[in-house]
């Protein structure tokens, strides 16, 4: 936010540094927990998700991390000194917050309802376009899944090829896995990669006249959606040979409605450039969504978030999930300096939940050039996010949790409620179990091994433990639930942005490199030569040697 100073210089910062600095042996987990019963209660909150079809409860547990009572309240203090409040505000307000873009941030403004108070931008309340959207969503889904609009042969549409990269890819690609439950409607597909197995290997699986494309891309001038989207083409018209078949196979999702035309798709589905593409799943780049799982539940995606910008934007600091959530990442990465976070999920339905995440979080807080446009070079901003749905992660890198030098602070993801057990065996019992247990072993450990292990082999036997992780717990992996959840992501990033005073909106860093491919791409076709470094040169030779070219 403009006038904010540097953070290193922030009175709070300087504090919470000392705090760290002077007490970081007295943060041990164990001992914490040993000496204060009342732990769990003072650092967990239990919400009442208000959905009558797939709400309850919720736990947000964020007892096991390496805070006391002073940390705790310096990080509030320090959200308030670095205006976090103002800040949120000013999004909510419609400020033009994306100030390298001169955009306003209004991504909740797509979770809104009719008579919700005006979202006001330049003089016109965005909550009409966006309803007027949502209908048109809502009319061409129902004509879908109820075969009144059709394939040019008359056959029902049976899947749906969504092609698009980044947001407008991997919002609707993870929810869509993660509701599989709840699909009425034709079977998705999802071509990202300009590899172009990508999308043969979806094409095989595919019927020409039963399929509909979705060519989804905020700018509409991507080079690997166009390029996907341009074969795709192609590919449905040596089977229906026939130009006029398209308009009842492609439709579009784009803000740029002109580009649209120009490829020659009538049918479209527009949304605004104050949705960020890391942000738009929640616009009509949801249409796979609404098309796999039915207009009601896509709306109930949307009432979860929208539950969750409420209590963003009306809980005082200390009870405030996504708010919490920011502080304890700005402890870890930017005080302590542990640079990398775990997303995992115990729901194999989100195993796309981390790479997700890793888009809305390092695309959004990746940055070293403040809003006042200093170079940050005295504390980390945005982390490294990975992360895999457990129990697989439990069998690939939990060993480095548990025992490497690195600690990587977790958020630990579950559901309570699952479906019937197969063949008697309680899988969602084991799941629960290693759920529970996990975070259990890397904030106890184990420091004293048994007497009856083997002398040598004792120190690799030891676990340091006091190992940091939230437990984000609901009842069921509902598209409410689900909304909720991502929006309480989405605003923790926010939050941290806000910290660390930079701007989360924009993506300047993804330019250069789009650049250089550009102007090598006509050098692989051996049509002009480069002035690059030699081990550059060298890789291109190599390709012109051994290529296909
Ligand atoms: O990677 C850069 C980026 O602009 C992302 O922010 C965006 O989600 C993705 O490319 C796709 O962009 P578009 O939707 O315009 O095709």
């Amino acid at each position: 936010m403009a006038g904010l100073g540097n953070l290193t210089t922030d009175p709070v910062w300087i504090k919470l540094t000392d705090y760290y600095r002077d007490n970081k042996e007295k943060l041990n987990l164990r001992a914490l927990f040993e000496n204060d019963s009342t732990r769990f209660d003072k650092y967990s909150l239990e919400v009442e998700l208000p959905c009558p079809n797939g709400g309850g409860p919720a736990l947000i547990d964020y007892s096991k991390n390496l805070i006391d009572e002073n940390v705790l309240s310096l990080l509030f203090d320090l959200a308030k000194s670095r205006k976090v409040e103002e800040r949120r505000n000013a999004m909510f307000g419609a400020e033009k917050i994306n100030t390298t873009e001169n955009r306003a941030v209004l991504h909740y403004a797509l979770r809104s309802r009719e008579d919700d108070a005006p979202i006001v931008l330049d003089g016109k309340n965005v909550i009409v376009d966006v309803q007027r959207v949502l209908k048109e969503i809502e009319s061409f889904t129902g004509d879908v899944i109820n075969g009144k609009w059709v394939g040019y042969t008359g056959k029902k549409i049976t899947d749906v090829v969504n092609i698009g990269i980044g947001g407008s890819d991997l919002g609707p690609c993870m929810v869509c896995e993660a509701l599989t439950q709840y699909t009425v409607g034709p079977k998705s597909h999802f071509v990202s990669n300009v590899d172009e197995s990508h999308l043969t290997d979806v094409l095989k699986t595919v019927n020409p006249e039963t399929t509909l494309f979705i060519i989804a891309s905020k700018t509409f001038t991507t080079q690997e959606t166009i390029a996907n989207a341009q074969s795709a083409r192609k590919w449905f018209l040596t089977q229906a040979k026939d130009e006029s078949a398209i308009s009842k196979h492609f439709v579009a999702l784009s803000t740029n409605v002109e580009k649209v035309k120009e490829f020659g798709i009538a049918k479209y589905f527009e949304f605004w450039d104050y949705v960020g593409g890391r942000y738009s799943l929640w616009s009509a780049i949801g249409l796979s969504i609404a098309l796999q799982v039915g207009f009601e539940n896509f709306r109930q995606l949307l009432d979860g978030a929208r539950y969750v910008d409420r209590h963003f934007l009306e809980t005082p600091l200390q009870a405030n999930v996504p708010v919490i959530l920011a502080l304890l990442g700005v402890w870890y990465n930017s005080v302590i300096g542990w640079e990398s976070h775990a997303i995992l999920p115990y729901d194999q339905f989100l195993s796309k939940l981390p790479s997700y995440l890793q888009q809305a979080d390092m695309e959004s807080n990746g940055k070293s050039t403040t809003l006042t446009n200093e170079r940050i070079n005295s504390y980390n901003t945005g982390p490294v996010i990975w992360g895999a749905a457990g129990t697989n992660g439990q069998h690939a890198f939990y060993q480095l949790l548990h025992q490497g030098t690195h600690t990587v602070p977790a958020d630990f993801i579950g559901f309570v409620q699952k479906s019937e057990d197969i063949a008697g065996i309680s899988h969602h019992s084991i799941l629960l179990a290693n759920l529970i247990a996990q975070p259990e072993a890397l904030m106890v450990g184990r420091t004293k091994p048994s007497e009856s292990i083997p002398e040598q082999l004792r120190p690799h036997k030891y676990f340091e433990g006091n190992r940091p992780t939230n437990m984000i717990l609901s009842k069921k992996l509902t598209p409410f639930i689900l909304g909720a959840l991502i929006a309480i992501y989405e605003h923790k990033i926010f939050v941290q942005g806000a910290i660390w005073n930079i701007n989360s909106f924009d993506q300047w860093g993804v330019e250069l490199g789009k650049e250089l491919a550009k102007a090598i791409e006509p050098e692989l076709a051996g049509k002009s030569k480069g002035n690059h470094d030699s081990s550059t040169l060298g890789i291109i030779n190599f390709i012109l040697k051994h290529g296909n070219n």
